[in-house]
């Protein structure tokens, strides 16, 4: 495809309108002990709804400061960050937090399960942020993860996988449009990789808009589309895979 076609391709998959996740000229720069450290450098880019993006990138060139501006965890020192249309820099804190459940799934690498929670008291956790806690829900959540045998378990009573599936079901009980995973699958073996793994493509056909952290080349091959970082700067790979269905 000739160069401007593909650049107005881009642009009308990218319109504003479309747009879930949207990135003006971000930037965050920390403090540092010696001298700033600008982990994010003037990111512009869009993420449509129902799009599943892999952002890569060698260790410390800002994935996760990214996904922790992106999942509201943290402010631009610099740029606009809209999530849904909305600007969220003017909110307070209790609106932020109701607006991150309301949108965003966090899964991380580490589950951060609380210990001495059961594995159904750990998702209900997560809807207290939202409204009131519904055990039958976060029962449901569970099943849906394949779990449903497992509901008492406390977290040291569960394999990894079976962990990383209660941190999904707790990111899935408030049916956020989006999914942040930070290394889903790091921190498991292969067996337990395959069941994680279906599990993102299941909830990409549902329709959810995935955004997910990985170094590793099969994940990211997932993907439809890769935003790869290198110290703090971000180059899209233009967008491409199957039409899925988008839900709002
Ligand atoms: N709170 C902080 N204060 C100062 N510098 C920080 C802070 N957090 C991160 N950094 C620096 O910002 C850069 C990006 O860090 P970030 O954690 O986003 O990298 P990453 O790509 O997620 O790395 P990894 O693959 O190892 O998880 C690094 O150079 C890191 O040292
Ligand atoms: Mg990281």
């Amino acid at each position: 495809m000739p160069a401007e076609k593909e650049t107005d391709l881009l642009a009308e998959t990218t319109r504003p309108s479309c747009a879930v996740i949207s990135l003006a000229h971000v930037t965050r720069e920390y403090t540092g002990r010696t001298a700033p450290v600008r982990a994010l450098d003037d990111a512009t880019f869009t993420i449509v709804a129902g799009e599943w993006v892999a952002i890569t990138g060698p260790s410390g060139s800002g994935k996760s400061t990214l996904v922790n501006l992106i999942g509201c965890l943290d402010r631009p020192t610099g740029g606009t960050l809209k999530i849904d249309n909305i600007d969220t820099s003017a909110m307070s804190p209790t609106e932020l937090d109701r607006f991150r459940s309301e949108k965003i799934g966090f899964i991380f690498q580490q589950f951060h399960l609380i210990p001495y929670l059961s594995a159904v008291e750990n998702v209900m956790l997560a809807q207290y942020f939202h409204s009131m806690t519904d055990e039958s829900e976060a029962i449901a959540a569970l099943e849906r993860v394949g779990l449903g045998a497992r509901l008492t378990h406390l977290p040291s009573e569960l394999s990894g996988g079976e962990q990383q599936r209660v941190a999904i079901a707790r990111a899935l009980i408030n049916n956020p449009p989006i999914l942040l995973a930070d290394e889903p699958t790091g921190n498991l073996d292969a067996a337990n990789q395959k069941i994680v793994t279906e599990l993102l493509q299941n909830l990409h056909g549902q329709g959810h808009t995935i955004v997910m952290v990985t170094h590793d080349p099969e994940m990211a091959a997932l993907a439809q589309r890769k935003i790869a970082l290198s110290h703090g700067t971000v180059f899209c790979h233009p967008v491409g895979g199957p039409v899925v269905t988008l839900r709002r």
